[in-house]
C-alpha cells in the first residue's frame, strides 16, 4: 500500500512510519516527561498519517482508563478496562485492529466520522501505562503495517518514560 502525502512523493506506509520514528526521536530526545511526549507525539502522528480523524492516549490510573494528550474532537473521559477498542486492547495488552467500529461490540463512540480504529496498549516492564488510540473516517484504514509501525513509535515513547 503506497500514500501520496504530496503530489509529487508516493512513500511506502514502511517509509511512512520509518520517517515519523526518526521524528519522534528527535522530539523525544532528552525529555522524559510522559505528558509532554505523548501530547508531541499525538499531534506528529495527527498531522502526518493519512486520513485519521484522532489521535491520542488513554493513560491507566486507579484501575481505569482516563483521557491523556490528543487530537481531534473532544473525546469521552473514562473507559473501563475491557470496554470499548481502547478498553479491550488495555484488558488483553494487545494491539487491537478494527476494520469496521460499528461492528464491534461494545465500541465506544466518541466522533460519529470513525469508521475503524487501531488501540496500540503501552506496557513498561510489564505494567500496563495506557493506550495510543487511532481513529479513521474511513473502513479498514489500519492493517498489519500500521499495527506494526505504531508499535514501534509506541515503544519509542514508553522507553523514554520515566514517571506518569
Ligand atoms: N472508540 C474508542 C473510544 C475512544 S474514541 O475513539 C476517541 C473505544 O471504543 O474504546
Amino acid at each position: 500500500m503506497t500514500f501520496s502525502i504530496s503530489k509529487s512523493e508516493v512513500v511506502t506506509k514502511e517509509d511512512l512510519y520509518a520517517t515519523l520514528a526518526r521524528q519522534l526521536r528527535v522530539l523525544l530526545a532528552g525529555e522524559h516527561d510522559f505528558i509532554a511526549n505523548a501530547a508531541n507525539c499525538s499531534a506528529l502522528l495527527y498531522h502526518s498519517l493519512p486520513d485519521v480523524n484522532w489521535v491520542g492516549f488513554y493513560l491507566y490510573k486507579e484501575g481505569e482508563l482516563v483521557l491523556g494528550p490528543f487530537q481531534g474532537h473532544p473525546a469521552c473521559v473514562r473507559i473501563a478496562l475491557g470496554k470499548g477498542v481502547c478498553g479491550t486492547a488495555a484488558q488483553l495488552r494487545q494491539t487491537v485492529v478494527v476494520e469496521n467500529v460499528n461492528e464491534f461490540p461494545g465500541h465506544i463512540a466518541c466522533d460519529s466520522a470513525s469508521k475503524s480504529e487501531i488501540v496500540v496498549a503501552l506496557i513498561k516492564d510489564g505494567r500496563l501505562i495506557g493506550v495510543l488510540d487511532v481513529d479513521s473516517p474511513s473502513l479498514a484504514r489500519f492493517d498489519e503495517e500500521d499495527a506494526q509501525g505504531l508499535n514501534e513509535l509506541a515503544d519509542l515513547l514508553v522507553a523514554a518514560l520515566e514517571e506518569v
